[in-house]
């Protein structure tokens, strides 16, 4: 069933699985520039965000989630953290992003995708959000659930939508188990 995201699951989720592993395992395997700019969407507590900017130094760090309680929680944790200033929490859903058109270099969905309402709204946000050689970077913790024909279709979700498939890897660490994909987007897109 759905999770329902409220307060109570936003509190719930924080507390339980809010600095989960695969957050930072997945930043480190990746290539991040110092001057990236990077939008989390559906950013739960901000993990992601506060470990990518001890490499990402001089960009911008943007999460969005659409439970106002998740953003409080996710601006308190990054409140007394050395790049806080740098780090910034918007309300908001993948459908809908608060970001102005092309300023992003990485868009993130870790461990999102599958809450987002309409994927394909949420896709062309980030295609509207995304540098022309802007890459959206999709996790998911134990990989897609219902075997090979289920991860082909959700691959080819991403690329009916336009965008192009630059890596896949599993990432295995310990207990902790995730697929990643890196997706680039094709600079003639028209994505209007
Ligand atoms: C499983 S949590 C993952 C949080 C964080 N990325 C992490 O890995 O710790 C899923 C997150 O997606 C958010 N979410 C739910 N619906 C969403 C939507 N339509 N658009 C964007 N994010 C959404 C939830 O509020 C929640 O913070």
């Amino acid at each position: 069933m759905a999770t329902e995201w409220t307060t109570e699951t936003a509190e719930w989720y924080a507390a339980h699985y809010g600095e989960y592993a695969t957050n930072s395992l997945a930043v480190d395997a990746l290539d991040l520039p110092a001057n990236a700019v990077i939008v989390d969407v559906g950013c739960g507590a901000g993990p992601a965000l506060r470990h990518a900017s001890q490499r990402v130094t001089t960009g911008a760090l943007i999460g969005v989630d659409p439970v106002p309680r998740m953003v409080e929680i996710a601006q308190a944790r990054a409140a007394d953290h050395p790049a806080a200033a740098r780090l910034e929490f918007r309300v908001g859903s993948a459908e809908s992003l608060p970001v102005d058109d092309g300023v992003a270099d990485f868009v993130f969905a870790f461990d999102s995708f599958d809450h987002w309402q309409d994927k394909a709204a949420g896709l062309a946000e980030v295609r509207r959000i995304l540098r022309p050689a802007g890459q959206l970077v999709v996790v998911k913790d134990g990989g897609v659930p219902g075997g090979a024909k289920a991860a082909k279709a959700f691959v080819k979700r991403l690329t009916d939508a336009g965008f192009a498939l630059a890596r896949e890897e599993t990432i295995e660490v310990d207990e902790v188990s995730f697929t990643l994909w890196i997706c680039s987007l094709p600079e003639s897109i028209d994505f209007r």
